[in-house]
């Protein structure tokens, strides 16, 4: 297990830099809604419905993309939203906009790992899909740590790798095309997730066949 862990702590094979990501989006802005929003549609709703449900009011999307999530959320949620990618949030922005999506705040070009909010200024913070998509994840999860309040709810859905079997195969397989499929198939829970996150977390499945894990933190700062 040790061992395990070490390994995970050298992250995917692959890493790619901001502008690696950047470069994806860029180029898969005009068609994600129509495959990877399909894929993901289930995931997307349900991590939604648990924002929905979790106490407070201000809501801190990270990684927003096209804005698929946006109409999701309850009006009585005040949302912001921030992603590296211009070409996602111009999707975003125009989405919120022929929708008139009145508790969405602001949507912000911004880097996860480091934004310019105030500490605890959240009172939750979710990013689906984004995890095994940022060059630095623990620097994402100490940065969501940073800018939630102390209590609050922490929300990440993303696909996580397998330790063995046939899908671990196509993993591995695939983890050298990071930079042009815009994520990595080999990331894995402890890629981001130190042993007392991961022994605090509620871990759930999803659908389709469990692709998607979603875990969710409550915000202990220092832990
Ligand atoms: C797979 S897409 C997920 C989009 C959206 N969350 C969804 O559910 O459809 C990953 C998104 O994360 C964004 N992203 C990657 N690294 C980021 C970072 N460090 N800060 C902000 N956004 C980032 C990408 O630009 C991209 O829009």
């Amino acid at each position: 297990m040790a061992d395990a862990f070490g390994a995970a702590l050298k992250g995917p094979r692959a890493p790619m830099d901001t502008d690696a990501v950047r470069a994806a989006y860029k180029r898969q802005a005009d068609t994600y809604d129509s495959w990877f929003g399909l894929i993901s549609r289930h995931s997307r709703r349900a991590v939604v419905d648990a924002v929905n449900k979790a106490p407070g009011e201000q809501v801190l999307e990270v990684g927003v993309g096209t804005g698929l999530a946006l109409p999701l959320y309850s009006p009585a949620k005040r949302v912001t939203g921030i992603d590296l990618s211009s070409e996602m949030l111009l999707k975003a922005r125009a989405r919120a906009a022929a929708l008139g999506l009145r508790n969405i705040e602001d949507l912000a070009e911004m880097d996860a790992t480091a934004t310019t909010f105030p500490d605890g200024h959240f009172d939750i913070a979710v990013a689906m899909f984004v995890a095994s998509v940022v060059p630095k994840p623990r620097a994402l999860l100490a940065e969501l740590k940073r800018i939630v309040k102390p209590g609050g709810t922490i929300l990440l859905v993303n696909h996580f790798a397998q330790d063995r079997g046939p899908i671990w195969w196509i993993e591995h397989a695939l983890a050298p095309a990071s930079s042009l499929i815009g994520w990595h198939p080999d990331f894995k829970l402890g890629h981001i997730f130190d042993p007392t996150d991961l022994a605090a977390a509620k871990i759930t499945n999803m659908p389709p066949l469990g692709l998607f894990r979603l875990v969710e933190l409550t915000n202990r700062p220092g832990q």
